[in-house]
């Protein structure tokens, strides 16, 4: 069975200390590119989606096309919902058969957040399903969600508790990461990862992967950080891959959307690929 509980994926790579890439797919193309990319570096791989994108493509056909192409893979894999504060889509998600949650409270006092984590996580045990928690937002907007400005950060001592008050599966602390684009190279707290997993081994989730630098990973997935999420650079790859392909259409007046579906597939994997070899996560499958 490819498919496999959230917890085993992350506690697999934190033992061994290599990094799961977690990648936010937008369609059943880069969708299916990633899970090939994967299988081809006989790599363990998340698949994740936003809130965005599950109400885009309607959670019974998302949920269709993950069983279809999972189902033909060989590699260990598992379904994520990301950043999603809203309880209503996580009990969907989790009903229907998602691996995953990250049940984004970040918003919320930390006493509400806890005490509705702890409820998700009771929710998500019924299934069999796993639990990623924060308490600091994530700096940037992320399909809709988020903030371009900074949250107060929160101690490593209120992080430790939350850990063990809620039973999160993997945590996902603010460490001077955002999501998008980096307008410079970000000073990353390395020590408050080193801090948490010294505490308490629990796999650490890397958001905001898009822009940070081969050390810069290699450095944090050393400290645990067993789950790596990439966004923006799927979907810059996957627009800028659309549009050389259309600009080379345009020149030879030749219109092939199969060609075109091939062409950005092929990038895909390889960006994909690339992420799977810094990651130290090839041939770990
Ligand atoms: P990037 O968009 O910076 O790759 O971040 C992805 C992410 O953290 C998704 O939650």
């Amino acid at each position: 069975m490819p498919v496999v509980p959230f917890k085993e994926i992350l506690q697999d790579a934190f033992n061994k200390r290599y990094g799961v890439a977690a990648f936010n797919v937008i369609n059943d193309l880069t969708m299916k590119a990633v899970i090939n990319a994967a299988e081809i570096a006989n790599s363990p791989v998340i698949i994740q989606v936003s809130v965005k994108t599950v109400n885009a493509i309607g959670i019974d056909t998302l949920f269709a096309m993950w069983t279809e192409m999972s189902r033909q893979v060989k590699i260990p894999l598992s379904l994520h919902l990301d950043h999603c504060p809203d309880r209503k889509l996580i009990s969907q998600c989790l009903k229907k058969g998602w691996g995953s949650v990250l049940f984004d409270a970040s918003a919320m006092t930390l006493d509400e957040n806890r005490r509705q984590c702890i409820q998700v996580i009771t929710e998500a045990r019924l299934y069999g399903a796993g639990v990623e928690g924060e308490i600091d937002g994530i700096k940037g907007i992320e399909d809709g969600m988020g903030s371009d400005t900074d949250s107060e950060h929160k101690s490593l001592e209120a992080s430790l508790d939350f850990i063990r008050s809620t039973g999160i599966d993997c945590f996902a602390p603010a460490i001077g990461n955002a999501h998008g684009v980096y307008a410079e190279s970000p000073q990353l707290d390395t020590q408050l990862v080193s801090d948490i997993t010294t505490s308490i081994p629990i796999p650490i989730a890397l958001h905001g992967g898009t822009g940070l630098s081969e050390e810069q990973f290699k450095n944090l997935i050393s400290f645990g950080c067993a789950k790596v999420n990439i966004s923006t650079a799927l979907k810059i790859t996957f627009m800028q891959s659309n549009l050389a392909f259309l600009r080379q259409a345009e020149t030879n007046n030749k219109w092939d959307p199969l060609s075109q579906f091939n062409y950005v597939s092929n990038d895909l994997e390889k960006m994909a690929t690339d992420y799977f070899q810094i990651f130290g996560s090839v041939g770990r499958a």
